[in-house]
C-alpha cells in the first residue's frame, strides 16, 4: 500500500478520460459492489418518500446515471449537476435533456471547495464521489454545505466505498472485495482496481461518516445497504 494519493487535478484527468465506465445506468458502476441494487434503492425509497420533492442536487454526477435514474421516477424534478470532471458533466446532460428532464444548473467544482445554495434542494445525492475528499476536515466542511443546502426536512442519500474500524475486519474485507472483482473478470482487473484505490481513494469509516452526520445536525441516520466495503446511508435535516 503507497500513502501517495493523487491530486484533484489528477483526479480530474483520471475522470475525464473514463466517461463510458459511469454511463450505464441499468449496471451502474459494476466495480462497486450491489452498485445495480443500490441504484434500485434510491429511485424507489426516493420516489415514494418524496413524490413532491422539486430540487435534486447530485454531487460527483459522473454521466448522470443517479439523476436518470431517479427523474424518471420523478419527472417533476429540477436537477443541479455537480461534477468536477467536465466530460463527465456534458455526458449527464446529454443524457438527461434526451428525456426532457429539466436541468436547472450545471456546476463545475471540486465539491471541497464549492459553496451550496442556502435551503434549496429537497434531496441530495452523492454516489461514490465523496471517497475522494483527502481529509476529516473536508468530509466535516462538506456534509456541513449540504446540511445548510437543504430545505428543513430534506435528505441527504450517500452510498461509497468505506473502510472498516477493525484493521483485520478491513483486511478481510478487502480480501473479499478482491475475490468479487476477480469473479467479475479477472485478477489484472482486481489489481487495476486496487492500484487505483491506492493512488485515488481516501474512503472513510461508518462510524466518523454518522457521528459526522449527527454532528452536524442530521437526524433519521440510516445505513440502508451494507455490503463488503461498501455502504449507503440516508439522513434528514
Ligand atoms: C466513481 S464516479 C461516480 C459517478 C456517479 N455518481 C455514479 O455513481 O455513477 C465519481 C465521480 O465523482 C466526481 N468527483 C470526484 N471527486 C470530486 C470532487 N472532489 N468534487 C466533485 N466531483 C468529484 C468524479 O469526477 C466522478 O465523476
Amino acid at each position: 500500500m503507497s500513502d501517495y494519493k493523487i491530486s484533484i487535478d489528477e483526479l480530474r484527468c483520471q475522470f475525464d478520460m473514463d466517461v463510458e465506465r459511469f454511463s450505464n445506468e441499468q449496471t451502474g458502476q459494476t466495480s462497486a459492489v450491489d452498485a445495480q441494487l443500490v441504484l434500485s434503492i434510491f429511485e424507489t425509497f426516493i420516489a415514494k418518500m418524496y413524490p413532491d420533492a422539486q430540487r435534486l442536487l447530485d454531487i460527483g454526477c459522473g454521466a448522470g446515471n443517479f439523476s436518470l435514474r431517479i427523474t424518471r421516477k420523478l419527472p417533476q424534478l429540477k436537477l443541479t449537476l455537480l461534477d468536477l470532471s467536465q466530460p463527465m458533466l456534458q455526458k449527464a446532460k446529454e443524457r438527461l435533456l434526451a428525456e426532457n428532464f429539466n436541468i436547472e444548473e450545471i456546476i463545475q467544482t471540486d465539491i471541497a471547495k464549492a459553496k451550496l445554495p442556502d435551503a434549496k434542494f429537497d434531496i441530495v445525492v452523492a454516489a461514490a464521489s465523496l471517497h475522494h475528499l483527502r481529509t476529516r476536515q473536508d468530509w466535516k466542511n462538506v456534509f456541513g454545505q449540504i446540511y445548510r443546502s437543504l430545505i428543513p426536512h430534506g435528505s441527504f442519500w450517500m452510498s461509497d466505498l468505506i473502510r472498516h474500524e477493525n484493521e483485520t475486519i478491513e483486511i478481510l474485507q478487502k480480501e473479499r472485495y478482491a475475490e468479487y472483482l476477480h469473479n467479475l473478470k479477472d485478477q489484472s482487473y482486481q489489481k487495476q482496481i486496487f492500484e487505483s484505490i491506492d493512488r485515488s481513494d481516501t474512503p472513510e469509516t461508518l462510524q466518523f461518516i454518522i457521528s459526522t452526520l449527527a454532528d452536524i445536525g442530521f437526524v433519521q441516520i440510516d445505513i440502508i445497504h451494507k455490503n463488503n466495503v461498501f455502504a449507503a446511508l440516508a439522513a434528514v435535516k
